[in-house]
């Protein structure tokens, strides 16, 4: 569809080279769903089901082989303080893994961690045909496929996410990398797992705040592309707060799905996968501007998709009926911490976006539900009023 608008846009179809089709889903005896990635430089699989824990060693024997490959786990302390029992029950007493510790905190993703745990993964044997499994949330999702990445130019990898961010999110499409001190994510590469395990029983010692904060990520796929996901989360809203398997089962495939279908078309984020970024322009400028120290992730990115609704609800490409059904969707998943912070501040720092190229700001709206649109020319105007609006329905909300 492409949308007629004065402003130049680049619409959703425009960006997909070719016809776009969802991944199919296959089921295995354990009603357990598989959902394909195929990129143009991998093909695995993401497997999404509910306690998948106790059939881990029998599922991993395809990546580890006959052969005796080695494995090792990253997790945190904390992480693996809540479900070591669990990971360790399927692996035969002389076939257990090696288990090497990332602390948990942004403030630990940095260079110095990968090179320690290269270190001691080559310590303890390590070598190219070693298997490491990065078991945890973002945060260690992040940093475990960057030491598989580095770790003697590349060894494989396994993602096991611990949070509904990583589920529906990070542990898919092969990005990993560090903060600098000069900023997040400034430093990485691609590096795709051989396959994501996403048990959704992992999801039932997460802290609210972290589950909503993933939500955010899940409600921001609804918009992007798949207005059932929307409408799906506007019904279920309580079975999913209140972590019903099946519903966040429904949830975490769709957005998987979704996630996939983009990534498989651009891998690079040359073009379609921009559209991963609905909310993230403001968004990471709220985490900038307030030192990633009051919001988590999904919750800024929440705020920032307000402020690209504006913007979009004013240029027309949603209509404000729809307007306000995203908007309750959003309210729906809060409660959102409230901002403190000067519009200013914020429009500044959507300026030194890594995302912008050649000064560009680079904008995706909403474009109906279930669709969107990359936008370039947003002027300074339409960005300080739409962040003014946010701010007011930050302090409607105190
Ligand atoms: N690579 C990508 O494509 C991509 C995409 C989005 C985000 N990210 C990155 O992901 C990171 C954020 O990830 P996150 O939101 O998962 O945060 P996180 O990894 O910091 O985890 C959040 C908190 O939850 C705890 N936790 C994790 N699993 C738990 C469980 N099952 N039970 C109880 N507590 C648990 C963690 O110890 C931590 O304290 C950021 O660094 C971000 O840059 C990467
Ligand atoms: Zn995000």
């Amino acid at each position: 569809m492409r949308l007629t608008c004065k402003f130049s846009v680049l619409s959703y179809d425009s960006l997909a080279p070719k016809k776009m089709q969802a991944p199919r889903l296959r089921y295995d005896e354990a009603n357990v769903r598989t959902i394909p990635v195929k990129t143009a430089s991998a093909e695995y699989s993401v497997i999404v089901g509910n306690n998948i824990l106790p059939s881990l060693y029998r599922r991993l024997a395809p990546y580890v082989g006959t052969s005796g490959r080695r494995v090792f786990v990253i997790t945190s302390p904390q992480i693996w303080s809540l479900w070591s029992n669990s990971f360790l029950a399927s692996f035969p007493v002389d076939t257990q893994p090696t288990v090497l510790f990332q602390p948990p905190g942004e403030q630990w993703k940095r260079f110095a961690q990968v090179e320690r745990l290269i270190t001691e993964m080559i310590s303890a044997g390590a070598d190219r045909s070693s298997l490491l499994i990065a078991f945890g949330g973002g945060i260690v999702g992040d940093v475990g496929g960057f030491v598989a990445a580095s770790l003697m130019r590349g060894i494989d990898y396994i993602q096991m996410p611990s949070t509904l961010l990583s589920q529906v999110d990070s542990s898919v499409g092969g990005k990993v990398g560090v903060n600098l001190a000069t900023g997040k994510n400034l430093a990485g590469a691609f590096h795709h797992p051989k396959a994501v395990f996403a048990d959704i029983e992992l999801l039932q010692t997460l802290p609210d705040r972290e589950l909503r904060a993933g939500l955010f990520e899940s409600i921001k796929a609804g918009i992007i592309r798949d207005a059932k996901l929307f409408r799906f989360m506007e019904t279920q809203r309580d079975s999913i707060l209140s972590r019903h398997a099946k519903a966040l089962e429904q949830v975490i495939a769709a957005s998987i799905r979704m996630k996939a279908e983009v990534v498989g078309i651009d891998e690079r984020e040359s073009g379609l996968r921009m559209i991963l970024n609905l909310g993230h322009t403001v968004g990471h400028a709220i985490e900038a501007a307030t030192h990633y120290r009051k919001l988590l992730h999904g919750e800024a990115v929440a705020w920032g998709m307000l402020a690209a609704l504006e913007i979009g609800r004013a240029r027309g490409t949603v209509t404000t009926a729809q307007a306000e059904r995203i908007e309750q969707l959003i309210f729906a998943y809060g409660p959102l911490p409230p901002l403190k912070v000067k519009a200013a501040a914020i429009v500044e720092a959507t300026r030194r976006d890594k995302k912008n190229r050649a000064g560009v700001r680079r904008f995706i709206l909403p474009a109906g539900i279930g669709n969107s649109v990359v936008v370039e020319n947003v002027t300074d105007t339409e960005l300080n009023s739409s962040v003014a609006h946010m701010l007011t329905l930050v302090r409607a909300r105190r």
